[in-house]
Parts: structure tokens; sequence; C-alpha cells
């Protein structure tokens, strides 16, 4: 009999021992004399049970986490013989934290072989292609604008509109750019998505491809995921194998073809215009638009630049229809949105679930509050631009028109939970400084403003005439939020003016009314 293991080689398990773990068991079977076939896969998202080793049992696969390299000797035995173990979860699928969840886009990640398209095929895998290939472009088109999928690297702004205007430019050279930047504080869901999944990513690519008449597609990915830039290598090649990417897409009149390209290193180079610089290889500078992206992008030809999910989100659409995906979801947040819970929390993570879940449900319920057992104080939505809601804010749906109403961003799904501990107006003093940092510097409110903001909230946490400077920070961030080119000056404002909103204690003002 041969053993089946299921080990993540995710750069978050990784991290917490996933190749030592691997390689004990290795070790301990060759001791206990047993056969065993350890398949490398994703992370399920679990992190706070990674290393999480999953056993193929007649039930399903059964999952142990988290597991130490001191415990594979144990762990094997135990596995031989009843499969009792303190570290035992039960079947994976039936761990609550999983099993609530409606895995759309994160269907297959921790499950299949990242580097088998055997693997990527027998878990449903190329059907949203066949469709859009039977289909044709325009209709391909259609059901992801149907879908109701919106852009999910930030902005929000819909899918199939953006490949609709990129569709009717006339027939030239086009390009798919994938954006895998993922600047965004708390966020990985792009990476375990390459990292678990990457043929999901190559799959949607291809349909963009297909549906707007592109015969080329970059992926974009950050420094520093270099397995992530592994496994996409890796993927590609087997795709251009399979017949899945070249001159003829599965068997198809149509070609396309992609390659990665890894980032030096700068969170501006995630806003699109920018990192379209970068891909040209010149230094990432926001460009202004008009021209945009889908007339002018990549070496001045139209370019459909999506994130990662947004294009690993397509191949269920299309299998499954779009009526079937925007099915899910609240008001004009269709679908699900893959929510990753980080910071001081207790379970942390990638929760896929569908628009409409509560920021409360999902830091109290889902996450189980801190990670310290502190009470939560703050939690920033939307990475290092987002904005801090503090516990009254709670009640906030996940849904992009929700987050707004009340000066937040949902962005690309981040949510990073403080506890009673934190400073908030350390944290001002952070966002402004991280605007100082990362600004590409083509527009004065955010190159210089950034810099003056830093001095200001200074100058208010030494108390110096309090009052005035709290009006000045004010008025600097109302230029900010205005007169900024991008999103990095322009939404600066919202942690810097959230804090100071809803946590004035800290800036030495009085403590707000609860009803207020
Ligand atoms: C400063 C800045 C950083 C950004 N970083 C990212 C990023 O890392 N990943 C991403 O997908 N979008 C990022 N965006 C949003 C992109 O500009 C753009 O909206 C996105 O790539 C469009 O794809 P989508 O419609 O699929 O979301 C960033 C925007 C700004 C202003
Ligand atoms: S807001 Fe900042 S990052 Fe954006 S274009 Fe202006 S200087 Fe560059």
């Amino acid at each position: 009999m041969t053993l089946r293991l299921f080990i993540p080689a995710d750069a978050g398990a990784l991290a917490v021992g996933a190749e030592e773990v691997a390689s004990a068991l290795g070790a301990a079977a060759a001791r206990q004399k047993v056969a065993v076939d350890v398949v490398r896969t994703g992370s399920r998202g679990l992190y706070w049970l990674e290393p999480m080793v999953e056993v193929q049992t007649s039930a399903g696969r059964v999952a142990y986490g988290p597991v130490a390299a001191s415990d594979a000797e144990g762990l094997l035995r135990a596995i031989l013989a009843d499969g009792a173990h303190a570290l035992r979860q039960g079947l994976t699928e039936e761990i609550p934290w999983l099993k609530r969840q409606p895995r759309l886009t994160f269907a297959r990640c921790g499950v299949v072989d990242p580097r088998s398209l055997e693997d990527y095929r027998a878990h449903d895998g190329c059907k949203g292609l066949e469709r859009a290939l039977a289909l044709g472009p325009a209709a391909t088109v259609e059901e992801v604008v149907q879908s109701g999928l919106r852009g999910r690297g930030g902005a929000g702004f819909p899918t199939g509109i953006k490949w609709r205007t990129v569709a009717q430019t006339p027939p030239q050279q086009k390009y798919i750019v994938c954006n895998a930047d993922e600047g965004d504080s708390g966020t990985f869901a792009d990476r375990m998505i390459m990292e678990g999944d990457p043929f999901v990513l190559i799959e949607g690519m291809a349909v963009a491809g297909i549906a707007v008449g592109a015969t080329k597609g970059y992926v974009y990915i950050r420094s520093e995921y270099p397995h992530a830039a592994a496994t996409m290598e890796a993927a590609i090649a087997a795709a251009r194998r399979g017949g899945l990417l070249g001159d003829r897409v599965a068997n198809s009149s149509f070609a396309f073809d992609m390659e990665v390209r890894v980032g030096a290193g700068a969170y501006v180079c995630g806003e699109e215009t920018s990192l379209l610089d970068s891909l040209e290889g010149k230094r990432g500078l926001v460009r202004a638009k008009p021209p945009l992206p889908a007339h002018k992008g990549l070496f001045g030809r139209p370019t459909v630049i999506n994130n990662v999910l947004s294009f690993a989100s397509v191949p269920i659409i299309m299998d499954k229809g779009g009526a079937f995906y925007r099915d899910f979801g609240m008001g004009k947040s269709r679908g699900t949105v893959p929510i990753q819970l980080a910071g001081n929390i207790k379970y942390g993570g990638l929760f896929e679930a569908a628009f409409g879940i509560t920021l409360g449900e999902l830091v109290d319920d889902v996450g189980g509050g801190t990670r310290s057992g502190r009470p939560v104080r703050a939690v920033q939505v939307g990475g290092p631009l987002g904005a801090y809601f503090p516990r009254a804010l709670f009640d906030t749906p996940f849904d992009y028109e929700a987050f707004a109403a009340r000066d937040g961003l949902i962005g690309h799904g981040g949510i990073v939970v403080f506890d009673d501990t934190v400073d908030m107006a350390k944290q001002a003093r952070f966002a402004m400084e991280f605007c100082a940092i990362e600004s590409c510097g083509k527009c004065t409110p955010c190159r210089v403003g950034s810099t003056r903001g830093i001095e200001v909230i200074d100058h208010i946490i030494r108390g110096e005439n309090r009052a005035a400077n709290t009006a000045l920070l004010e008025d600097l961030c109302h230029t900010l939020k205005f007169g900024s080119l991008c999103a990095l000056g322009g939404f600066t404002p919202y942690p810097v003016m959230s804090a100071l909103t809803y946590f004035p204690e800290d800036f030495g003002a009085p403590p707000r009314l609860a009803a207020e």
C-alpha cells in the first residue's frame, strides 16, 4: 500500500517549516518502511494550521496541523494505525472554517498539484476555456459583463466593460496584462493562486485574449514572490506542452501565449499605468489618463490589465455561466470575494465569501478576534490606503458601495487587525510616511504633501498648536484627495482621516462619544 500525502509548498507554509516537515515525513517513512507518494500542493488558506498535512483516505482527505518536523515519526505511526492524533483536524472539507466558504475562485487551491495540467483538467480545469471557444469572442465578453465581475485589484471597475472596450478597438496587436504586484499590506490571495492553482490564471488570461483579440500576455509578479514566479513559469511551460497556450489554443484557431515578468519592488508599480511603464523597461511612473490602457496601454497598444483574482474568476464564470456567478453577492458587488485575514488575528488566512458578509462577522466570528486575546480596537481594510474602522462600523457589509459610503474601501480584500495596544496617531503618521516613501514623484500634492503631512502629524503628536495643526492636516488631506494624479496620493487621506476621526484621543483630543 502506498500512502498518499499532501503537503503545501506554498510560501506561507514554507515560512513555518513545511519543507522540514516534508523531509522529516520522508525520512520517517523510510525508517518505518512505508511507501509514500507526496504531492506538494498550494495552501488551503487555513494559515494557523500550517504546515497542514493531508492524508488520502477512503472517506476523503484528512488534515493534521500545525505539524512540526518533530511530529513526523509519531504522526506517521498514528496515520498507519487508526489515524487518531492530537493534531488531527478531521476530514479537510468538513473543517467548519473551510466548509462555510463558497469556494469558487479558490476551489482547487491546496487541492491540486499546481504543476500538473493533468491534475488541473481532472478537477474541472479548462472547462471555461472550452465554453468560451464554443461561444466565440463577443458572447464571451458579454458573459463576463453579465456575471457582474468587478476588478479585484482595488478599484472595482467592471471587468466585462473593460474587455468590451479593448475588443471594440480595431484589430491590431493587443495585450493581456496580469497585475500580480500584490503590494497591499495583509494581502496574499494573488500569491496563493499563483502558487496553488496557476492554471486557473493561465486559463483566465487565455479566455481574455480570445475574447478581445490579444495574442500575447504578461504576468507582472512582484520580486518578493520567487515561489509564485517559479510556479507560474513551470505552469506556463506545462500549458504550452499541453496545448493550452501557443498558436492553436486548445486546438482552436486562436493563438495566445504568455510570459512572466518580475518587478523590481515598488508599491506604485501596482498602479496599472506605472506597471505598464515598468513592463516596458522604464522606471515605474504613473501616466496621466486618458488615454486609458484599454486604448493605449502596453507599448501604446490596446491592453486589458486585470488583477490575478479577476482573471482567476473568469474560468468558473465561463464554465457555470454569468448568471450562476452573479447569484452570489449583494447590490452591485456580485460573486465572491477572497478575503485575507491578517495582522493580530486568531484564525488568519484566506476566506472566500459572497459579498455581503459583514466586517464584524469576518473579524470576530471567522477570525476569532485577536491572537493576543486583547480587544480588537481597529481594523484596516483594503491595504495601506484603506481606512481604519472601529468596532462601531463592524456592521458594514463587504460591498464596494457600503464601504465607500463610510469613507472606506475594500481594495484587494485585505483585513489587518489591531488590538487595544495600537497607537492610531502613529498609524496615521505611518500612512503619510508610506506615501512619502512610495510616491512616484510625478505630482506635487503627493510628492510634497506627504512629507509636509508627516511634519504636521508630528506637531499634533507633540501637542504643538493642536487645533490649528489638526485643521491644517484636514486641509492637506483635502488637497491630496482631490489634487493627486493617482490613488496613492488620493487615498492616503483615508487611513489618516479615519484615525483622526475615530480615535481622536490618540491625537490628544477628547474621545469620540459612542453615539457619534
Ligand atoms: C498605488 C497603487 C497600487 C496598486 N497596486 C495594485 C496591485 O498591487 N495589484 C492590483 O491588482 N492592482 C493594484 N492597483 C490597482 C490598479 O491600478 C488597477 O486598478 C488594477 O490592476 C486593475 O485590475 P482589476 O480591474 O482587475 O482590479 C493599484 C493602484 C494604485 C493606485
Ligand atoms: S499621486 Fe503620488 S504616486 Fe500617484 S502620480 Fe502623483 S506622485 Fe505619483
